[in-house]
């Protein structure tokens, strides 16, 4: 996602934290963030330059089939295992385990803040994508009458749309939107959404295994190289996006719950 998306993932997930679980965000935030998870979401983007070795964290590609496969799937451009964002998710919750333990050697604010953000990315559907296309940056189209590439059109021009449409160009607007929602027409479903049965690891590559399947069904379909997108693809694929942010603000909430009240479950 770009900015705005990660920062109403957080949003939400930050409205779902237990009170052990916020005073944990609260002391693990570095003094810029206010205070706010959210304003610090977006900051693993900006980080991809300094950062070398996070680019590929971001995402996760397949040799052009409409599944993932961790062994396959989960890995840079070197080849090492475990480099996409499925296994940046577990590898940054596995971290922050080590969260009131003195002999922790982690940046756990860093940690934190990669957590927060790749939890974002993996619900991006394109995020989950095509190697071929790199996640459909390489796919050049029109949204209305300006020129994008596809994978921009996921993470940005979709929700600007949105939020340009329905909500007065506000953030706060379709975030609020965004919350209520879940607790009326998405109620049922948040249950599922949270269903997780690993202990200590996440869910992150079932999310992953839903990414690619939206990616085929939906971010892909119908579209080729210099397609204008209009009305038809927006008002099809925008309750996706809405979807997909409102569920991985859901989840983001439920490991970082999970992480910080590990002293109750425990005993
Ligand atoms: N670069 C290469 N593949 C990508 C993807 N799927 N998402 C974002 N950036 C990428
Ligand atoms: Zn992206
Ligand atoms: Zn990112």
């Amino acid at each position: 996602w770009g900015k705005e998306g990660h920062i109403m993932v957080c949003k939400i997930a930050e409205k779902y934290l237990s009170a052990s679980a916020a005073a944990a965000v609260q002391e693990l935030l570095p003094e810029a963030a206010g205070g706010e998870l959210s304003t610090m979401c977006p900051w693993a983007d900006q980080m991809r330059f300094r950062y070398h070795w996070a680019s590929p964290l971001h995402y996760a590609n397949t040799p052009n089939v409409c599944n993932f496969k961790f062994s396959r799937d989960c890995h840079n451009s070197r080849g090492q295992q475990g480099m996409c964002v499925v296994g940046a998710i577990n590898n940054y919750t596995d971290q922050l385990y080590s969260y009131g333990d003195p002999k922790s050697s982690y940046n756990l604010t860093e940690s934190l803040m990669f957590l927060a953000h790749f939890v974002g990315d993996v619900h991006q559907p394109l995020h989950v994508a095509f190697e071929k296309d790199e996640g459909g940056n390489t796919i050049m189209v029109h949204w209305y009458r300006r020129k994008a590439n596809l994978h921009h059109v996921w993470d940005v021009s979709i929700i600007d749309t949105v939020m340009k449409n329905f909500y007065n160009r506000s953030l706060d607007t379709m975030v609020d939107a965004l919350k209520g929602n879940l607790t009326n027409g998405w109620s049922d479903d948040v249950s599922h959404w949270e269903n997780c049965e690993n202990k200590r690891a996440t869910c992150a590559n079932d999310y992953a295994i839903e990414s690619i399947h939206l990616s085929c069904n939906y971010a892909y379909k119908d579209v080729e190289q210099n397609v204008t997108l209009g009305d038809d693809y927006y008002f099809s694929r925008y309750p996706v996006v809405e979807k997909r942010l409102a569920q991985a603000g859901i989840r983001l909430a439920l490991i970082l719950n999970r992480i910080f009240d590990k002293d109750k479950a425990d005993v």
